[in-house]
């Protein structure tokens, strides 16, 4: 198993480049499945992710090239509609299917998705989606198996606010019969990611970037290209990073108005941050000042950044405070940063964070995918050397983050144990 072995340093500088969204691309390959033919996607980087979600499409029967950065998906001869557990269990994402495939095939087995390390994650609502716009759903043997004979627009009022729901339901109402209205709609940008690919390919939608959605059903799609947007996540960590060096780091290949939110709190942390079209500067002259953090639906404060920031934090002048309300129990890296001589106690869902002088380089282990960001982010100004292990979860959704990372001069090299 591979594992990190990092030297600490506050002096990271230099460019960093961001890649494509994973979190856009995951549900628009399953998008491709909508229409019949090659669709074509660029900007796609090297994550695990994406390649199980690609293996789960190959056993559907789409044929999928992916060489650079450039995605081909072939759904002509689409014929299986079954979501096998071995995938699901590797990336609750492969849920994506149950949308496109209902929409497409009239039929969709997926397995039901356990919890996984940041907290229960229901499906629920994709169910429920599924089953106003007509379809019927049994949960049997561990599976959600879904039929419709057609579907058919409805109105659909979210409880809470879902990225996934939204993209599953999007995809399933763009295919059926009449209008479909989603209230309470997610509005992420890779929510409005899909929403561009949907309309490209043919369907009608209307309020993107708005919590209600319009769509028109229509009664076929065609395949597209598309360059997928950059992940705001990765931007992010790596906006984190510049903020606990010493010198600046600008993070380019990025989307700035995607990342308001963060932007504003490394600010008030006392980071200088200069904005360009496709690219950020960021600069902490002085010592980071806390600040505290409450992760929110967007634009609010994503919970994909949420440990990150506390990493950020375990350096500061002073004690924050930070809640994540959208996954509460999101803090397994909260324990291996204090393996790192960070100062966090965790009571009743809020973690308190009293700012050190310097972390200290441990041992330490990822538990998930942004914990294992946060872990790095620590490691690399720790004083010393840090070792993550199992840092598989990390290439889920980074690629090649200690290449990016050498580019401002970290200190890290991946060693397989
Ligand atoms: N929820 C339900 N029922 C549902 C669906 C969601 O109660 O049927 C709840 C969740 O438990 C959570 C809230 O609704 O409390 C929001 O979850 P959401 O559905 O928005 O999350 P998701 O679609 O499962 C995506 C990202 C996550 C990211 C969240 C929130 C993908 C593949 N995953 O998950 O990304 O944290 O949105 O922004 O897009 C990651 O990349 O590390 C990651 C976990």
């Amino acid at each position: 198993m591979d594992r990190f072995i990092i030297e600490g340093t506050r002096e990271l500088t230099g460019e960093i480049k961001v890649s494509g969204a994973k979190n856009a691309i995951l549900p628009i390959m399953a998008a491709c499945l909508l229409a019949p033919g090659k669709s074509v996607l660029t900007n796609v980087p090297n994550l695990i992710d994406l390649k199980t979600m690609a293996h789960l499409l190959r056993i559907i029967g789409a044929r999928i090239d992916h060489s650079g950065d450039t995605m081909m998906i072939d759904s002509s001869d689409i014929c299986f509609f079954e979501a096998p557990y071995e995938l699901v269990s590797k990336m609750r994402a492969s849920i994506y299917v149950l949308g496109p495939l209902l929409a497409r095939l009239g039929e969709a087995r997926v397995s039901f998705p356990g919890g996984c390390a940041i907290g229960t994650r229901p499906v629920d609502l994709h169910l429920k989606a599924v089953e106003a716009l007509g379809a019927t759903v049994k949960i049997e043997h561990g599976y959600i198996h879904a039929t419709a004979s057609a579907l058919k627009g409805a109105q659909i009022r979210f409880e809470i606010s879902s990225v996934g729901a939204t993209i599953n339901a999007l995809m399933a109402a763009v295919l059926a019969e009449g209008e479909t209205v989603l209230n309470n709609a997610a509005m992420e940008p890779e929510v409005d990611s899909v929403i561009e690919f949907l309309i490209k390919m043919g369907a009608l939608i209307e309020g993107k970037g708005s919590t209600t959605l319009k769509i028109t059903g229509v009664k076929h799609l065609f395949p597209v290209e598309m360059k997928m947007i950059p992940d705001r996540i990765e931007a992010g960590t790596f906006l984190i990073a510049g903020a606990m060096s010493r010198k600046p780091v600008t993070v380019s290949n990025c989307e700035p108005s995607h990342l308001t939110i963060l932007m504003e709190k490394l600010r008030e942390a006392g980071c200088e941050i200069d904005v360009k079209d496709h690219s950020i500067r960021i600069h902490t002259p002085g010592e980071i000042k806390p600040v505290n953090v409450i992760t929110l639906p967007y634009p609010g404060f994503p919970t994909d950044l949420q440990a990150q920031f506390m990493a950020l934090m375990t350096l500061s002048q002073g004690i924050c405070f930070m809640e994540d309300t959208i996954f509460p129990d999101r803090f397994m890296h909260v324990s291996e940063l204090n393996r790192l001589q960070a100062d966090i106690t965790l009571s009743r869902g809020i973690a308190t964070i009293k700012g050190v002088k310097a972390l200290s380089g441990a041992e330490v282990m990822a538990t998930d995918l942004r914990a294992s960001a946060a872990l790095v982010l620590a490691g690399l100004v720790a004083k010393g050397k840090t070792i993550v292990s199992r840092i598989y979860h990390i290439d889920r959704g980074y690629d090649r983050i200690e290449e990016k990372l050498r580019s401002i001069g970290a200190n890290i090299i991946r060693e397989n144990a």
